[in-house]
């Protein structure tokens, strides 16, 4: 109870004593510049703009231009007109997450948008823009969390508190497996940003992919396409305040977003309004600034608290890995899991390209012996798939080579074994036990075992 009051009585302190105003001077596109109170604001501060109609926007102060403030808007600009009163609202934007919107969908500012009610709101009041823990006072990755997707588990092991991008480009699968993810995991809470997503698709993903069960263990927070870039953006910010706070509290939080790519985008688009000079792909340097404040706010807590696994998804334009912005969320996580159009054309899903993808913590957390398993497996596809086009074409004979041979007899297997239909989970010692068994089969009489098993 006194930490309640406690927290009381720090917002009241907040509370500013006066109301301070400017007045809109002009608006460009979506940039409303306001005079008067540039003195007064600096960059990420909000305000209340006040229509003619009776309503309020609410903006945020994106940068300075001639003696103007510039204001993007969260929402549209109807009513908003030449000399409108603009209001300082008061301090930090800040979520109030509790255990109770465990199974909610809420939006960036932490309001209800499944239409079930209003959201209750926790005890304790968490910045939606805030720094990671310092690197020094971090715990390390903890033990292995097990994924329920045979491929990851085996071939991409993920310790609690691990990064990871999903990266693949269009509808190669990277919402399907994020909704396995969630249904499969044995993590204790999922917190999943549907980012800058198709308003049917993100419905039809809550409703039909995470069903009862999924939602009932998660807390979804929702940005659709249609919304304006400050509200994806912040539903990022949101996504992982609210993954904090469950961290807080000892839990291990899975994290999941579906895109990052969508969150770059909305800074972009922020960055451009303001005036900010494009860098690379049109993206600005801010983007390429944000990402990792974004990203490393998941990882493990300060000893005393739980962990955020996170694996956000990246949409990678035009199939292209070196594309700036997979280049630079590479670059931030712990691992990437690729997802392989041409493995997904030939319908094996979830189209995980095993060979492209690392886990950077994997060799670590695994014994010896899942390392050597592990290892082979992957000889064995590097194996084939050098020498795919010649065993297709017929040009290979059964004999030549040992390794080879060894190949074509587990290749079919390991594939098979990769393959996992949506609604189908594997543990991590079952994956395991899977591939030691494919592993031990016994090749054609003329072909020897894999080298390294
Ligand atoms: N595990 C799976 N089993 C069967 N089909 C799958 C699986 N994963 C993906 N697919 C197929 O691929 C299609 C696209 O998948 P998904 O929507 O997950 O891709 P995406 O990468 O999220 O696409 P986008 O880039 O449009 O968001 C699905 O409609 C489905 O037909
Ligand atoms: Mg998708």
């Amino acid at each position: 109870m006194s930490t309640l009051i406690q927290t009381l009585m720090g917002e009241i302190d907040r509370l500013p004593t006066e109301r301070l105003f400017g007045r809109v001077a002009s608006v460009r596109g979506l940039v409303i510049e306001i005079g008067g109170v540039q003195g007064n604001l600096s960059v990420g501060d909000r305000c209340r703009v006040l229509t003619r109609d009776g309503g309020t926007v609410t903006c945020e102060v994106v940068g300075f231009r001639a003696g103007h403030a510039l204001l993007l808007p969260f929402g549209g600009l109807d009513g908003i007109g030449m000399g409108c009163r603009a209001e300082l609202t008061e301090s930090a934007p800040m979520l109030r997450p509790s255990a109770d919107w465990l199974g909610r969908v809420i939006n960036a500012f932490g309001e209800e948008v499944d239409g079930k009610g209003p959201i209750p709101l926790g005890e304790t009041a968490y910045p939606v823009r805030t720094q990671p823990p310092p690197a020094h006072k971090r715990q390390r990755v903890g033990g292995k969390l097990d994924l329920g997707v045979r491929a990851l588990n085996t071939f991409l092991t993920c310790c609690q508190g691990q990064r990871m991008g999903i990266f693949a480009g269009s509808g190669v699968g990277k919402s399907t497996i994020l909704s396995m993810l969630i249904r499969h995991s044995r993590a204790e809470v999922v917190v999943l940003g549907l980012v800058g997503e198709r308003g049917r698709e993100a419905r039809e993903f809550i409703e039909d992919d995470l069903g009862e069960e999924g939602l009932a263990r998660s807390v979804v927070v929702l940005a659709t396409s249609d919304e304006s870039p400050l509200m994806r953006r912040q539903a990022a910010y949101a996504t992982l305040t609210v993954a904090e706070s469950f961290r807080d509290q000892g839990r291990n939080v899975l994290c999941l977003m579906d895109s990052v790519t969508r969150f770059a985008m909305a800074q972009r688009e922020i960055s451009l309004s303001a005036g900010e000079p494009p860098a690379s792909k049109g993206y600005t340097p801010t983007v390429f600034a944000e990402l990792p404040r974004l990203l490393e706010r998941a990882g493990p807590g300060v000893p005393g608290t739980g962990s955020i696994t996170g694996l956000f998804t990246v949409l990678v334009e035009g199939d292209d890995h070196n594309e700036p912005i997979s280049d630079a969320v590479r670059g931030i996580l712990d691992g990437h899991i690729v997802l392989d159009r041409a493995i997904a054309e030939r319908n094996r899903y979830p189209a995980v390209n095993v060979l492209r993808s690392v886990s950077r913590t994997m060799p670590m957390c695994n014994t010896d012996d899942q390392n050597a398993l592990v290892n082979t497996a992957r000889q064995v596809i590097t194996t084939y798939e050098d020498m795919a086009e010649l065993i297709r074409l017929g040009a290979y004979r059964p004999g030549s080579n040992a390794d080879v041979d060894a190949a074509i007899h587990y290749y079919p297997m390991i594939e098979a074994f990769l393959a996992q239909a949506k609604e189908e989970a594997t543990d991590l010692e079952t994956g395991y036990r899977m591939l030691r068994q494919i592993l031990e089969t016994q090749p054609a009489a003329d072909a020897g075992a894999p080298s390294g098993s």
